[in-house]
């Protein structure tokens, strides 16, 4: 009989806290920056404090800090209970938390220092971006290592999801971060011109599909069905999504640069690709959602299951939405607009933050020893602040997108423009302010959180072998 004396939950707890602090900066950012799209005046005329500075720490700070973060614990609790094992190294692993711990504390004095690659996702600097890799490769050897000395002989379906995530961002990262440094803080990319746009797309939208859906889904495998009390609705299905899904991911990339002077047949691929993976991504959600069969009641009392399934039901919008810009004509009207950053906090906030949420509620209570975390009302109320703050953002952008979009491309009998484009500018403004208000919502659930996860671990029992016998839904 397993104790639990034999997993290794040191590593985990402190990636759960990381998660939440990073969580609290990085929305924060978001809250920052949308407030001086409002409200330009701001930044103070201060360089560290302009939106060209805070934006990309707002876009590091929430995936590569609060997202991964996530992921790192989520991946080696799972991959330990699903295992039966302790993590392949203790060393090597508290290596990647004090090392990626460095990579995002670099990140948050370089980026409003204003050093940057100038890559979107990939800004970091060479020196950050080596530091990046070694961590990475330390991640990789602590995840496969694990799953080398199973005592299962069966690797179950989540772990597939977060080994495919790493690996794909080794290599992700290795190939589109190719550079040659020309200073200790300033690098050139060996691609050039329109093979460089292409490279860094293929990033781009890969970091999506296995940052931002793989990993995730990984936790939908495992967090789901615990906190349901009820297996993955079809196990076929999930080996059927696993391989459907990376396979097709890796070829949309080009959707990101329709009507550039990319190659149109390139342009067509992405395309065509894109709206084949509706498929795979479709048939995950109901993967997931299905696993509550029979147990629909629960949502009605356990918030945690609430964040759980309603983070599926953004993924499924999410999906569905993607597609559709990835076709040409409508990417025509969506493209440069708030359209686009609808479409990203539907997945980042709706899918990818509450699933992070459910499952950081979930790991948080096993964590500390106890039975459950300090207040379930105070997670209900979470959910509802952060799901109110989601719809104020999301709905303000589409419709500041489609009326920017329409606007933009509105002409005279004559062949002049109808609007100026300080005219959109004006048009977008009480959106902004909605969107900064939906934003403020989503940062105090994120707040509420920090609180509770304190109020539940700060007196966490120093005896990892209590937990399994305190909680007895443990695997
Ligand atoms: C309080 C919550 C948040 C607020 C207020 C917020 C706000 C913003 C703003 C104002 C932008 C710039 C939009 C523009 O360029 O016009 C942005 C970009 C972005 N945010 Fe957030 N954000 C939040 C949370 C998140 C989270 C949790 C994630 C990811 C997990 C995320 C991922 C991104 C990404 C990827 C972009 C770049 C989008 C693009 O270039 O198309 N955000 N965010
Ligand atoms: C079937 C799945 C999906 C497809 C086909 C898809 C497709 C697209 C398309 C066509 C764009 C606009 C490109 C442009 O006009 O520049 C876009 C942007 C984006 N999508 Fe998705 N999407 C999908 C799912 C998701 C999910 C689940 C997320 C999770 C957060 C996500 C995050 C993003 C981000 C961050 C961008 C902005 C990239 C940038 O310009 O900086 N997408 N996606």
């Amino acid at each position: 009989m397993d104790t639990g004396l034999n997993y290794n939950y040191k590593i985990v707890r402190q990636f759960t806290i990381a998660t939440v602090v990073w969580g609290v900066i990085g929305m924060l950012m978001g809250v920052i920056i949308a407030a001086q799209l409002a409200w330009p005046a701001l930044n103070f005329d201060t360089p560290w404090l302009t939106y060209g500075r805070l934006r990309p720490l707002h876009t590091n700070a929430v995936i590569f800090a609060f997202g991964i973060c996530g992921l790192f614990a989520t991946s080696y609790y799972v991959v330990q209970r699903t295992c039966q094992v302790r993590l392949f190294s203790d060393k090597l692993s508290a290596f990647t938390f004090w090392g990626w711990q460095a990579v995002l504390v670099a990140a948050t004095i370089s980026l409003p220092m204003g050093f940057t690659r100038g890559k979107e996702y990939a800004e970091l600097e060479w020196p950050i971006a080596i530091l990046i890799t070694v961590v990475w490769v330390a991640y990789a050897v602590v995840f496969f290592g694990t799953l080398l000395k199973r005592k299962v002989k069966h690797i179950y379906v989540a772990n597939w999801f977060f080994g495919a995530y790493i690996l794909a961002v080794a290599v992700l990262h290795v190939v589109n971060g190719m550079a040659i440094p020309v200073s200790a803080m300033k690098s050139y990319s060996v691609y050039s011109g329109v093979q460089d746009a292409m490279i860094q797309w293929w990033y781009g939208h890969n970091a999506v599909g296995f940052i931002l859906t793989a990993g995730y889904l990984g936790m939908v495998y495992y967090f789901i069905p615990k906190q349901a009390e009820r297996p993955v609705y079809s196990y076929r299905l999930s080996i059927v999504h696993f391989w459907a899904l990376i396979f097709t991911y890796m070829w949309a990339g080009p959707h990101h640069l329709h009507y550039t002077a990319l190659p149109d047949w390139t342009q067509s691929i992405g395309m065509v690709f894109s709206l084949i993976l509706l498929a795979p991504s479709w048939g995950g959600m109901i993967n997931g959602i299905m696993t509550l069969s029979g147990a629909w009641h629960k949502l009605r009392s356990d918030p945690i299951l609430k964040f759980l399934i309603v983070s599926l039901s953004f993924y499924g919008m999410a999906t569905f939405e993607g597609p559709m810009m990835s076709i040409k004509t409508i990417n025509s009207l969506s493209h440069y607009t708030d359209w686009g950053i609808a479409h990203v906090h539907a997945g980042a906030l709706g899918w990818v933050g509450f699933i992070t949420m459910g499952s950081i509620y979930y790991l948080v209570p096993r964590l500390a020893g106890k039975t459950s975390m300090h207040s379930t009302r105070l997670i209900d109320l979470h959910f509802w602040v952060a799901t109110i703050g989601i719809v104020l953002y999301i709905a303000s952008m589409w419709i500041a997108g489609v009326m920017q979009g329409l606007m933009w491309r509105a002409v005279n009998p004559d062949g002049t423009l109808t609007y100026t484009f300080v005219e959109g500018v004006k048009a977008t403004f009480p959106y902004y302010v909605i969107r900064f208000g939906g934003g403020l919502l989503y940062l105090s659930g994120m707040l509420i959180m920090a609180y509770n996860t304190w109020m539940t671990m700060r007196d966490t029992v120093s005896v990892d072998a209590r937990i399994p016998a305190l909680n007895p839904i443990h695997a």
